[in-house]
C-alpha cells in the first residue's frame, strides 16, 4: 500500500489545494469526507491525517463532525482552521464565536522555536486567515505554539502526541513559507519519504492496466486535448495494439490540429488510431442553429452518434478509457458555503451516455492536472500537446457566435493560427492560461487600398487563471497586440476589424459562445 496522507475535506474551497500541496512534497495524498469511519481510515494506514477548513461554524447545529474515534487513532493530525477548532472541540478545548470575521493577511510570531512544524522558519512570518470563530481554551495536553495580533491560539500543538492545529491557511499562496509548515509535516512529523513522483507512478500504472486489462480490447476517446492524451500514451504503453483509439474530426477543430494528433499517434507512437471525419454531418445538423446551448446539444449528440458507430467499427472492445481526473471523482462535500459544492462543471460536451456497454479504464482518476502532464512528458508526448492550452469540446463551434457556416469557420481558423503564433514566437504562449480568436457575427465597414469593405470582427481573448474558474484578461505588450492585429486583418480574408476582449471572469466568462 502507498505512504499516504489522508486529508478529511469539512467543504473548505482550498481542500484541493492542500492536496496538492503535499504531492509537490512528492508524497500521495487522499481526500475523504469529514465523517469516514475511523476504522476505514486506519485500514488505509495513513502516515498522517490533515482535517481541513471548512465554511461552517462548530456552533451549527448540523456542523459537520469527525468519528470520535478518530482521535485514538495514532497517527500524527494536523487540524486547519475550522479543522483546528473541530479538533479542540473534540479533545476538551474551547472554541468561542468571534464577534469580527479575521480575514486576510496577519503576522505569526513564533513563541515555540521547538516546535516541528515550524522548523527552519523566522520568528515571524506572513500568514493567511479567514475565520470568525477562535479557539480560547487549549485542548488537553496542547501548548501554544504561536500567536498572532488577533489570536493567542494561532498556532497550538502537542508535541509528544504529534497533533498540531493552525488557525490560519497554510496551503495558500498568501501564505509564502505555508509550504514549509506542510513539508515539515509530512517530512518530520509524519516520517513521509519523496516516493511519488510521476516516473514511480507510470511504472505502477502500467502494472496495474495490464491487470485489469488481461487480453481484452480497450478503446479511448482521443481528442488531441492533454487528459486524453496522457491516457492514450499511458495505455499504449502498457497494452500496446490491444488500444484502439477513436478520433472523430468535427469540422470544429483548430487549423492542422487532426494533423497534428494523426502525426504523434499514428506516426511516433505507432498506436492504432481510427480517424473519423464527421466534418460534413457535424455541418449540416448545425446549419442555422444559432442559440449557443442548441449548439453544445446538436455537436455533443452527434458526436456520441459517430463515436458509437466508430466504436462498432473497431468490434469486441471490453474496456472504455477515459482520461477522468482526480478533481472530477473527488465527491465535493455538501455543505452550504462551499463554492467547491456549488461550482459543478457544466461542460460535458465530450462526455459519453450510460448505456455503452463498457467497463471503464480511468487510469488518470488519482491524478491532479499538473501531474498528469508531468507523466505525459515521462512518456515522450511533445511539450506542445502535453501544455496545450484549454480547448472547449464542441471547439470552434462556439467560439463562431451565430451561424456555424464553413465560410467563417475558414476565418476563424485562420485568424485563430494567427494569434496562436504570434503568442508562441512572443513567448506568451506558454504564460497565459489561454489565447484564442473569436469570430463575431458583426460586419462592419472598412478600407482595403482604395476598396470599401464590410466584413467580420475578430475579437482575441488572452486570460490567466489558475482553474477556469476565475479569469483575468492579460495585459500582453502593444506590439503583440499590434502585430496580431496587423496580421489578421492583412491575411485573412472576411476579417477586418480586430479588437481585444478586456472582461475579467466573472462578471464575464473565457469563451463568448
Ligand atoms: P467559461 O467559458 O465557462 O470556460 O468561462 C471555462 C473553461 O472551460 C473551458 N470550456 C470547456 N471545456 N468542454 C470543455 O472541455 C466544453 O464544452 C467547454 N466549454 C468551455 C473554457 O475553454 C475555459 O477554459
Amino acid at each position: 500500500m502507498k505512504e499516504q496522507i489522508i486529508i478529511l475535506d469539512f467543504g473548505s474551497q482550498y481542500t484541493q489545494v492542500i492536496a496538492r500541496r503535499i504531492r509537490e512534497c512528492q508524497v500521495y495524498s487522499t481526500i475523504l469526507r469529514y465523517d469516514t469511519p475511523a476504522a476505514e481510515i486506519a485500514k488505509m494506514k495513513p502516515k498522517g491525517i490533515i482535517l481541513s477548513g471548512g465554511p461552517s461554524s462548530v456552533f451549527d447545529e448540523d456542523a459537520p463532525k469527525p468519528d470520535p474515534a478518530l482521535f485514538k487513532l495514532k497517527v500524527p493530525l494536523l487540524g486547519i482552521c475550522y479543522g483546528l477548532q473541530m479538533l479542540a472541540e473534540s479533545l476538551k478545548g474551547r472554541v468561542e464565536p468571534g464577534l469580527k470575521r479575521e480575514y486576510g493577511k496577519g503576522t505569526l510570531e513564533i513563541k515555540d522555536k521547538t516546535c516541528p512544524l515550524f522548523r527552519g522558519l523566522p520568528k515571524r512570518i506572513q500568514v493567511w486567515n479567514s475565520h470568525s470563530d477562535k479557539l480560547t481554551k487549549l485542548p488537553r495536553g496542547f501548548t501554544t505554539v504561536a500567536v498572532t495580533e488577533n489570536s493567542d491560539f494561532a498556532a497550538v500543538a502537542d508535541i509528544k502526541k504529534h497533533r498540531y492545529g493552525l488557525q490560519f491557511h497554510p496551503e495558500v499562496v498568501h501564505t509564502p513559507r505555508g509550504s514549509v509548515i506542510i513539508k515539515n509535516f509530512v517530512y518530520d512529523i509524519c516520517k513521509c519519504g519523496r516516493n511519488w513522483t510521476m516516473l514511480n507512478y507510470l511504472d505502477q500504472a502500467v502494472e496495474e492496466i495490464r491487470k485489469q486489462v488481461g487480453d481484452e480490447k480497450v478503446i479511448l476517446g482521443l481528442s488531441g486535448g492533454v487528459d486524453s492524451s496522457v491516457a492514450a500514451a499511458l495505455i499504449h504503453r502498457a497494452i500496446g495494439d490491444q488500444l484502439t483509439c477513436i478520433f472523430v474530426n468535427n469540422g470544429l477543430l483548430r487549423a492542422r490540429e487532426a494533423d497534428a494528433v494523426r502525426e504523434v499517434f499514428q506516426n511516433n507512437f505507432k498506436l492504432k488510431l481510427r480517424y473519423e471525419n464527421a466534418t460534413t454531418m457535424f455541418l449540416k445538423r448545425l446549419k442555422g442553429i444559432t442559440s449557443p446551448e442548441r449548439k453544445r446539444k446538436v455537436i455533443g449528440k452527434a458526436f456520441i452518434e459517430s463515436f458509437t458507430q466508430a466504436t462498432k467499427k473497431v468490434g469486441n472492445a471490453k474496456f472504455l478509457a477515459q482520461g477522468t481526473l482526480y478533481p472530477d471523482i473527488i465527491e465535493s462535500v455538501p455543505i452550504a458555503g462551499n463554492p467547491a459544492a456549488l461550482i459543478k462543471s457544466h461542460h460535458n460536451v465530450g462526455g459519453l451516455p450510460k448505456n455503452l456497454k463498457f467497463e471503464l479504464l480511468e487510469p488518470l482518476k488519482c491524478l491532479f492536472k499538473d501531474e498528469v502532464r508531468l507523466l505525459g512528458l515521462e512518456l515522450g508526448l511533445p511539450k506542445s500537446m502535453v501544455y496545450r492550452h484549454p480547448f472547449p469540446g464542441p471547439g470552434l463551434g462556439v467560439r463562431i457566435l451565430g451561424d456555424v457556416t464553413r465560410q467563417r469557420i475558414r476565418i476563424l481558423k485562420e485568424a485563430d493560427t494567427i494569434v496562436l503564433e504570434e503568442m508562441k514566437s512572443s513567448g506568451w504562449y506558454y504564460k497565459v492560461w489561454q489565447a484564442f480568436a473569436v469570430l463575431l457575427p458583426v460586419k462592419s465597414v472598412g478600407v482595403m487600398g482604395d476598396e470599401r469593405t464590410y466584413e467580420y470582427t475578430i475579437a482575441v481573448r488572452v486570460v490567466e487563471s489558475k482553474d477556469g474558474m476565475t479569469a483575468d484578461w492579460v495585459k500582453l505588450p502593444y506590439e503583440v497586440l499590434e502585430k496580431i492585429s496587423n496580421r489578421i486583418i492583412n491575411e485573412v480574408k472576411g476579417a477586418n476589424r480586430v479588437c481585444y476582449d478586456i472582461s475579467s471572469k466573472p462578471p464575464a466568462t473565457i469563451e463568448w459562445e
